[in-house]
């Protein structure tokens, strides 16, 4: 296994979407098993495949304390949500050091395949349902700043620029 590079926002191949996962392979389980140690080594509560620089739909996501419940969905798709929203703080490991308040739906269901190749359904809420809808986003090319103001989006971008500069 290996840690991936995680690429930051503003980076334009984050607006990339990603394709479809036409054959789970070596090549896709490796993937996968890479991206859970980055995101638990990070440390996060999900990563999409977009944020490692490789545009397929793939998502891990484990919002336990001990870690032990990793969830692996691959070409998920939203089956249902609910109308009443929740808001949520929010962070990116690919908008480090920033947080805001996104509102949502507060319940979704979607359908994945899982790395055995089956399909399965999950019901979310809470933060379970925040992460998997901000999951999904990246896949279609969308961080969670793009749902906020343009003000606000643009603050981070130069606050986000700053850092880096202080950091080469
Ligand atoms: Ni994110």
């Amino acid at each position: 296994m290996a840690l991936l590079p995680i690429l930051h926002f503003p980076d334009p191949r984050l607006q990339k979407v990603a394709a479809p996962i036409e054959r789970i392979d070596d090549e896709v389980r490796r993937l996968a098993a890479d991206m859970a140690e980055t995101m638990y080594a990070a440390p996060g509560i999900g990563l999409a495949a977009t944020q490692v620089d490789v545009h397929r739909r793939l998502i891990v996501i484990d919002i336990s304390e001990a870690h032990d419940q990793l969830i692996t969905l691959i070409n998920p798709r939203i089956l249902g949500q609910s109308a009443d929203t929740q808001e949520c703080e929010e962070g990116c490991l690919s908008v480090p050091g920033i947080f805001d308040e996104v509102e949502r739906p507060a319940q979704v269901e979607i359908e994945a395949l899982g790395l055995d190749g089956q399909a399965f359904r999950l019901k979310a809420e809470g933060l379970l349902a925040v992460c998997v809808q901000h999951e999904m986003d990246h896949l279609e090319g969308i961080v969670f700043v793009d749902h906020l103001s343009r003000l606000k989006r643009n603050r981070i971008v130069s606050k986000l620029r700053k850092q880096q500069h202080k950091v080469l």
